[in-house]
């Protein structure tokens, strides 16, 4: 197994639907390949780990690097894997805010406008701190002990997870039906996806 991490630029600012249709298609896409994963964005840049059997990483990661949505395309970590890190998620979906940096005591002198591909090919362990919080198995053994031990606070935290992945995910969607409402440009396929939002967001 391979994971791989990388830092790109969005080429032209993304509007929220154009990330809704990007996270459809990662979603449609990564389960078939078994490729579970991270992409974080803030201030018109992607951070992705992806992982997952080494040839459709190489295959899925060539297709990415190509893709016009993005720029500036620079992979800063791979390595072979013996586990997967992300399990639980096709492709994880954060949209770095003020708000999420005040929570992380580990990032206490790193600003928004630090989410930037030169800041954080020169910051690893910033990098590894913004990745780490979304991890299925904490990368500390003390806490993976903790977990093993108190399974009650394990599933709470995998809850709290879930909910907060779903209310990103939400968000972005009430966006992108604002967008095109406002641009009197909304379509059948707003409907699906909130259709299909509301059975997520239903289902326990
Ligand atoms: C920042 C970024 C991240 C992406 N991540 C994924 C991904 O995890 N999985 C995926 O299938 N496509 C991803 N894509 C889209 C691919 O570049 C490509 O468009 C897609 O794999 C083609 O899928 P298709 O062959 O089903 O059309 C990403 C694109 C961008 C710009």
């Amino acid at each position: 197994m391979l994971r791989v991490t990388y830092l790109s630029r969005e080429s032209d600012p993304l509007t929220a639907k154009a990330l809704v249709d990007l996270l459809e298609q990662c979603k449609h896409n990564n389960p078939t390949l078994g490729v579970t994963g991270m992409l974080i964005y803030a201030n018109g840049t992607f951070l992705q780990t992806l992982e997952g059997e080494t040839n459709t990483v190489e295959n899925l990661l060539g297709k990415i690097e190509r893709d016009s949505r993005h720029r500036d395309f620079q992979v800063i970590k791979s390595e072979a894997a013996t586990e997967k890190l992300y399990e639980n998620w096709s492709m994880g979906f954060e949209r770095l805010t003020e708000a999420t940096l005040h929570d992380m005591p580990a990032l206490k002198s790193f600003q928004l406008e630090d989410f930037n591909p030169e800041y954080l090919s020169a910051h690893p362990t910033v990098v590894e701190n913004l990745l780490q919080r979304h991890r299925s198995q904490h990368w500390d053994p003390l806490i993976r002990e903790i977990d093993a031990r108190d399974q009650f606070i394990g599933e709470l935290r995998r809850a709290l997870v879930n909910t907060r992945q779903r209310n990103e995910q939400a968000l972005l969607l009430m966006e992108s039906v604002i967008e095109a409402s406002a641009e009197g440009k909304l379509t059948d396929v707003h409907l699906q996806l909130c259709r299909r939002m509301v059975e997520t967001l239903r289902r326990r």
